[in-house]
């Protein structure tokens, strides 16, 4: 689904979100190619392809690749065709041969290419045993949940289960005032790379090693990020207590209902009024009811909560999902 660009923006700011987004699907009307004169693809080509921030860190070379055929396929009856644009599609197609394993996606911030958060990842679903090393839908709509509801978060404690590469948690540290964030997971090479992506969208902090964690101090917040290993399989968790627990399509595998059960279970007996949301994208219904059964079981309460969509992230609201507080 296309993220929700008003009428008024133009075609320029829907082709610069567009890239940024990852969006391919995209139509262009006859009159908005009228508007992309030469002046305003080299706009497009500063914004985008020699965008700072792209160079750095660049996005996937295979949609770059198709993005910028279709544009030019649409261009070419009618505009002369910038010559970076050519430029910049032949190199990537000298480039073709081999597909990039991890790329940086840039999520977009309230539709302003300004504001974003960059994460290095996969497109593929699972990489070394792990579905850890991209970022999944659940994890967009949790992000886009809590920045709408950014006064629950204020100065707690949050921990999150499965953080895998960590946008949800980066989003929630950025925007929502919290005391302190703990980003988990049971698998290295995800911890490694969720270590990193938070330290380059917090450029300004240090980091260093305390008690098997990485701890990241934020110069110009009082808040804390922690990333460490938790394994919801483990005898003994970590001596941690939360006010809030966050997961994002943790809900996946009959096999980790138990044990994230036994995890939810335990920080609620440190403390009574822990929160738990999860967001879970409901892809076998029987294994998200198991999960619900296996709440009730405990005699644990949830709420299904209701949410808008695409208010400050673009994800798709046509999957069937579920947002959940447990208490
Ligand atoms: C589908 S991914 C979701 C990642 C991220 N939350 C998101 O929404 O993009 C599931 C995550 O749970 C982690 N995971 C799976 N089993 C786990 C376990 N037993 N203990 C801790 N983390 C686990 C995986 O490593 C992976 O990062």
């Amino acid at each position: 689904m296309l993220p929700d660009l008003t009428a008024q923006d133009g075609v320029l700011r829907k082709l610069i979100l567009y890239y940024f987004q990852g969006v391919l699907n995209f139509v262009l009307k006859v009159e908005e190619i009228a508007e992309l004169t030469w002046n305003l693809q080299q706009c497009f080509i500063e914004a985008t392809v020699l965008n700072p921030l792209l160079l750095k860190y660049p996005i996937n070379k295979n949609f770059s690749r198709l993005y910028l055929k279709k544009l030019i396929d649409y261009l070419e009856p009618h505009q002369e065709v910038h010559d970076e644009l050519y430029a910049e599609l032949c190199n990537l197609m000298d480039n073709n041969s081999k597909e990039d394993l991890y790329y940086y996606r840039h999520y977009v911030v309230n539709n302003d290419i300004s504001n974003v958060i960059s994460i290095r990842e996969t497109n593929k679903m699972v990489v070394n045993g792990t579905t850890g090393m991209r970022t999944w839908e659940a994890g967009v709509m949790i992000a886009d949940w809590a920045i709408c509801n950014k006064e629950l978060f204020k100065k707690k404690k949050v921990l999150e289960l499965g953080s895998g590469v960590g946008l949800t948690g980066i989003a929630i540290t950025k925007f929502c005032c919290i005391e302190e964030y703990i980003f988990t997971d049971c698998h290295s090479e995800v911890l490694n790379t969720l270590a990193y992506n938070v330290s380059i969208n917090f450029p300004n902090t240090k980091s260093k090693e305390k008690d098997g964690m990485t701890m990241f101090n934020l110069r110009n917040k009082i808040c804390k990020i922690g990333v460490m290993p938790l394994d919801w399989n483990d005898e003994d968790l970590p001596g941690l207590a939360p006010d809030i627990i966050i997961g994002a399509d943790v809900v996946y595998d009959p096999c980790i209902i138990k044990p994230l059960c036994n995890v939810i279970q335990t920080f609620l007996n440190r403390n009574n009024n822990l929160e738990v949301y999860f967001a879970t994208i409901i892809r076998i219904e029987e294994t998200f009811k198991q999960f619900l059964l296996s709440l009730d079981e405990r005699g644990l309460k949830y709420d299904i909560l209701q949410q808008e969509h695409n208010v400050h992230f673009a994800w798709d609201a046509n999957i069937e999902r579920c947002l959940l507080k447990v208490y």
